[in-house]
C-alpha cells in the first residue's frame, strides 16, 4: 500500500510511518525542512520538502498522485490561532481536495475528542482549535471519498501497550502516541473500516481485535 502522510515529521506521524514501513508499505510524506527529509529517508520514508500553507491544491495533488491513501496527522496542537487556521483547518481541507483531485480514494484524519478541553478554561486559542477541528471533521465526513476519522484522547509519550478502547464514543482520558499510531496503521490496513468516526483511548482490547469489531458490511442486508 502506498501511503502519503501530511505531518510525517510529527510525533504520531513519525511513529505511524515506522509502523507502516515495518508492515511493508511504501510511505511518503511532506516535511518543512531538508534535515527532516534526510532523517526520514534513512528510515525508508520518502519525504518531500514544502510548506503546507504555501502549497496549492494543484501542487499538493501532484505530490499525492499515485498514493492509495492520504493520512493527515499535522496540526498546531492548540497553539497560535493563525497556525491552527492554516494547518489544522485550511491545510486539512486543502489536503482532502488535493487527494480527490489526485484520484486518491482514501483519506484518513487524526482529529481530537471534541470535548477534550471542556471545563478547563484553556483559553481562546484552544477553544478556537477545538472549533476548527470539529469543522474539519464535518467537512471530511461529508466528502465523497472513502474517509476515516480517528479522534484520540490526550496523547502521552509513554510506551504503547498494544491495547486500546475504540468506538464511536469514548471518554476523555489519555493514550500513548505509540498506541494511536499502531491503531491508525491497523485501521489503514482494514479497507472495510470506512466512512466512520472512531474515538480511541487507553483500554484493554488488543488493537487488531478492536479494529475488527468495527467492520461494517458494504451494503445493508436485504429483507
Ligand atoms: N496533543 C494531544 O493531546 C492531542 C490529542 C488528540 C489529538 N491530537 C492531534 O494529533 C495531532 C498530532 O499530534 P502530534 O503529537 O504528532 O503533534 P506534533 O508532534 O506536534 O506534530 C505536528 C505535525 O504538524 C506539523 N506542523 C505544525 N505546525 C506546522 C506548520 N505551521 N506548517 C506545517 N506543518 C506544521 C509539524 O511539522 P514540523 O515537524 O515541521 O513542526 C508536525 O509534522 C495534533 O496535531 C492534534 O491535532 C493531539
Amino acid at each position: 500500500m502506498k501511503v502519503f502522510i501530511i505531518g510525517v515529521s510529527g510525533a504520531v506521524g513519525r511513529l505511524l510511518a515506522g509502523d507502516l514501513v515495518e508492515r511493508g508499505d511504501d510511505v511518503a510524506g511532506l516535511v518543512r525542512r531538508d534535515e527532516q527529509r534526510a532523517e526520514l529517508a534513512a528510515r525508508g520514508v520518502a519525504a518531500h520538502v514544502g510548506e503546507l500553507a504555501d502549497l496549492t491544491v494543484d501542487s499538493l495533488a501532484e505530490l499525492l498522485a499515485g498514493s492509495d491513501v492520504v493520512v493527515f496527522t499535522a496540526g498546531s496542537n492548540g497553539g497560535a490561532r493563525q497556525i491552527t487556521a492554516a494547518i489544522d483547518g485550511e491545510g486539512a481541507v486543502k489536503t482532502l481536495d488535493a487527494a480527490r483531485l489526485a484520484g486518491v480514494g482514501r483519506f484518513a484524519l487524526l482529529s481530537v475528542l471534541p470535548e477534550a478541553g471542556r471545563g478547563q478554561d484553556l483559553g481562546e486559542d484552544v477553544e478556537f482549535y477545538f472549533a476548527v477541528k470539529k469543522l474539519v471533521d464535518v467537512t471530511v465526513s461529508m466528502s465523497d471519498l472513502d474517509w476515516l476519522i480517528l479522534r484520540p484522547s490526550l496523547l502521552v509519550d509513554r510506551d504503547g501497550i498494544g491495547t486500546i478502547s475504540l468506538g464511536p464514543a469514548q471518554p476523555h482520558d489519555e493514550i500513548p502516541r505509540q498506541d494511536v499510531a499502531a491503531t491508525l496503521a491497523a485501521l489503514l490496513h482494514e479497507p472495510r473500516i470506512r466512512r466512520q468516526i472512531l474515538e480511541v483511548t487507553q483500554g484493554s482490547t488488543p488493537i487488531a481485535w478492536a479494529v475488527l469489531a468495527h467492520l461494517r458490511p458494504r451494503r445493508w442486508p436485504e429483507g
